[in-house]
């Protein structure tokens, strides 16, 4: 993959249960997004990025996958994967799968076989332990690690038949399997293969920084560091970027990706570092295009789980300008700020009230689109779509949401309401109630009943409302795509950083050969002036963009205001 055509793409991700419902059964389907391609080819995006579609006992909504090569009959057949795989390519966009290879379901042939017996010739596709040394199997505390599961509870699950336990990470659901296991990776690379040779454009992949765990010699796993009021230990450093992830990508790419061209490639890395991330984007190492850093969406996240930290905006630019700077000469960034596992960001680190709601959606649109790396949109996001007013537990559907609620309550002592403030604010089901297409009474989701309620806001907020207004969240973002087409500066141009210690704005600049464009975005509902060198210069600049009419006087943006200036300068 030496052409990088992505630099100056947009990709879309569709979460298909949550987009479009096209036979009433209140569940998406690819039937439904195939209805609504219009509307993503008039946004301008240019690639779209389907969350999972493979069956699944849907117990993480599809991050659990029984077979790779088939469709969720939930969602259609390969017959209608076909024909939306040709819709998109005949508007001109690009599709990538999410690829879940962390783990498959507990329901897939493989690990069916891999559970049947000690001796399967499959066992060892999984991670398959004994209890801890001198503890009875199955008993509290005997599991082989420490380690919690992200979805509450152990990371290990005991199977009575064998008298052993498997790995999972996240559900039970969910068993890891054994990437040191070369037959295991390499019938990943068959089933990749087929996708491609299908006609898909690439893959998103999956907690990708997880796949290689560090082993001891005799072959046990080691404890984690258990944190006070924790009921189990963090292990995460046996598992994030473990010592074979740079080999496993690069076997990878010489067996599925080498001699094709025009893919993307995004490895989803929670926990990666700057460093750790060039060595994966350089093209040089055959890796993957770009990762998902996490950092960014951490930054309000506190050292007590349980605890809401308000957004510190000098924090935030410090993390993704460390960013920006450290794929500047090497590498590649990828941008968002929502996806389904993410709040929304309006509600988030813009002002979802009415007053500002629309102003703040684009002006943090603004200044993802204009940072240097492939910007991603998550559904709704190009409306300015909101959190949802979430009441008790009993509305929330996720099982990372459920699994932590009892674990916090159950085992950590915490209380209903201190658990449901972070759930609301943070919980993923944020992301997923049902896109809102309409005003009417299921937003134009679905005829039956939703699988999640859909927002009551969905009467003001729409996809058919911003399409008929000039002036909308939609029409807005349409502008940023199509900037990042057109000037350069945007898809190439160099970063820099400007007032680092400044609490409301988040200004900076991008640069290439003769063109400099300054971006400025006002993170709050105060007026706020710039105080940046050559203030003067600037606000004679030709105006690019602006969310907020009247343009700035000297520089002074008005609440939750965002502009972009263009100038010549010497090369
Ligand atoms: C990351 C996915 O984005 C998330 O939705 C999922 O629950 C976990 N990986 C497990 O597959």
């Amino acid at each position: 993959m030496t052409d990088s055509w992505w630099k100056k793409a947009v990709v879309y991700q569709i979460y298909p249960r949550s987009f479009a419902d096209s036979d009433g059964d209140g569940m998406g389907d690819l039937r439904g997004v195939i209805d609504h391609l219009d509307h993503l080819a008039e946004l301008g995006v240019d690639v779209l990025w389907l969350s999972p579609i493979y069956p699944s006992p849907q117990d993480d909504n599809g991050y659990d996958i029984s077979d790779y090569q088939d469709i969720e009959p939930l969602f259609g057949n390969l017959a209608v994967f076909d024909e939306l795989l040709a819709g998109a390519h005949a508007r001109g966009m690009k599709l990538i799968m999410d690829l879940v290879v962390n783990h498959s379901s507990d329901e897939h042939q493989w690990f069916l076989e891999s559970r049947s017996a000690k001796d399967h010739p499959k066992r060892d596709w999984y991670w398959w332990r004994p209890a801890r040394a001198g503890m009875e199997p199955g008993t509290p505390g005997a599991e082989p690690t420490n380690w919690g599961s992200v979805f509450g509870g152990p990371a290990w699950e005991f199977d009575e038949k064998t008298g052993e336990y498997y790995l999972h990470l996240f559900s039970r659901k969910q068993p890891d399997l054994n990437w040191e296991n070369p037959e295991v990776r390499e019938a990943v690379y068959a089933m990749m293969r087929w996708w491609l040779d299908r006609g898909v454009d690439g893959f998103r992949m999956d907690v990708i920084n997880m796949i290689s765990k560090v082993i001891g010699e005799d072959g046990s796993l080691r404890d984690g560091r258990l944190s006070a009021g924790a009921a189990y230990a963090d292990g995460s450093d046996s598992f994030i970027g473990g010592p074979r992830l740079h080999e496993f990508l690069q076997e990878m790419h010489r067996e599925v990706f080498e001699g094709r061209e025009g893919l993307l490639t995004v490895g989803e890395m929670p926990g990666v570092t700057v460093e750790e991330a060039r060595l994966h984007t350089d093209p040089e190492r055959h890796e993957v295009d770009m990762v998902f850093q996490f950092d960014h969406v951490w930054v309000d996240r506190g050292p007590d789980p349980w605890l809401l930290q308000p957004l510190q905006l000098t924090a935030l630019k410090a993390i993704l300008g460390r960013w920006q700077a450290g794929l500047a000469d090497l590498g590649w960034n990828s941008l968002y700020w929502n996806n389904h596992d993410q709040p929304r960001v309006v509600s988030r680190y813009g002002d979802d009230g009415p007053q500002y709601r629309v102003a703040s959606a684009k002006m943090l649109g603004t200044v993802l689109h204009l940072h240097r790396g492939t910007p991603y949109v998550y559904q709704g996001e190009e409306l300015g779509m909101t959190n949802y007013p979430f009441g008790g537990i009993e509305d929330f559907r996720d099982i990372e949401a459920l699994g932590q609620y009892r674990q916090a309550l159950d085992l950590e002592g915490r209380s209903a309401e201190e658990v449901l403030t972070v759930l609301r604010a943070r919980g993923r089901d944020n992301a997923r109630t049902p896109m809102q297409w309409d005003d009417s009474p299921q937003a134009g989701f679905t005829t039956g009943t939703p699988w999640l309620a859909v927002n009551p806001n969905h009467r003001e907020i729409n996809a058919a409302a911003d399409r008929a207004d000039p002036d909308s969240v939609f029409h807005y973002y349409r502008k940023l795509i199509e900037l990042r087409h057109t000037e350069p500066a945007v898809a190439e141009g160099d970063f820099t950083m400007l007032l680092p210690h400044d609490e409301r704005l988040y200004a900076f600049t991008r640069r290439l050969g003769t063109t400099e464009l300054l971006v400025i975005g006002n993170f709050s509902g105060e007026p706020a002036r710039a105080e940046i060198e050559d203030a003067g210069s600037w606000s004679s600049a030709e105006l690019v963009l602006t969310n907020v009419e009247p343009a700035p006087v000297d520089l002074t943006l008005g609440p939750w205001q965002a502009v972009v200036y263009r100038r010549a300068v010497r090369p």
